[in-house]
């Protein structure tokens, strides 16, 4: 599969017809609303776990140079929480356009944080099957690689400490992300 996914997240979801939809966000989407929303909540999704196992061409590094980026893997015990927006249906042309490098979007259900119920809504995930997917590390290894990644849109650290910030602000506890921002905490300090 290409890793510029924009055709075929147009083509496997037209969403004209629709008044509105939701996003569930749970990485960069958490922090950078780049696009106008009707309104924003906490949400989580049951069966997924959030993993900076996403090589970025085009954000956080090159095509040269991948940075690493957040995508969800299954994880049928786990649960991940974000931000859910809704937007109208003409904000996912600028969507398909930021999570081009390997992103397809899904349908799924996700739940507000406080409890008042569920709705279902789109979010982007990078499967273990597109070309930009660099997979598992140690957390010790992601941090060095993060450290020495930049692209377009900035340092790949900004990516990381900006997110770790978010979860914090939304009360999430990630091992997985505070483990790499420590790691990462610890190589600036050794040099
Ligand atoms: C997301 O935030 O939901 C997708 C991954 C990213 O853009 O960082």
């Amino acid at each position: 599969m290409s890793h510029n996914t924009i055709l075929e997240n147009q083509q496997r979801q037209p969403l004209d017809h629709l008044d509105s939809v939701w996003l569930f966000g749970y990485g960069s989407l958490i922090y950078k609303a780049d696009f106008p929303f009707l309104q924003r909540r906490p949400a989580q999704i049951h069966g997924w776990t959030r993993r900076f196992w996403q090589g970025s061409h085009d954000h956080r590094g090159t095509p040269e140079q991948p940075g690493r980026v957040a995508t969800l893997i299954k994880a049928p015990e786990e649960i991940c929480v974000g931000m859910a927006y809704e937007v109208t249906p003409d904000v996912f042309a600028h969507l398909d356009h930021r999570e081009k490098n390997g992103y397809l979007r899904f349908f799924t259900e996700f739940e507000w944080l406080d409890g008042a119920g569920a709705v279902k809504g789109l979010v982007y995930v990078a499967g273990p099957d597109n070309e930009a997917f660099l997979g598992p590390a140690s957390e010790a290894a992601i941090a060095a690689h993060i450290a020495n990644s930049e692209g377009p849109s900035g340092p790949n650290d900004e990516y990381l400490l900006k997110l770790a910030a978010a979860l914090r602000e939304l009360k999430v506890n990630d091992p997985h992300v505070f483990a790499i921002e420590q790691a990462l905490i610890a190589l600036r300090e050794a040099v």
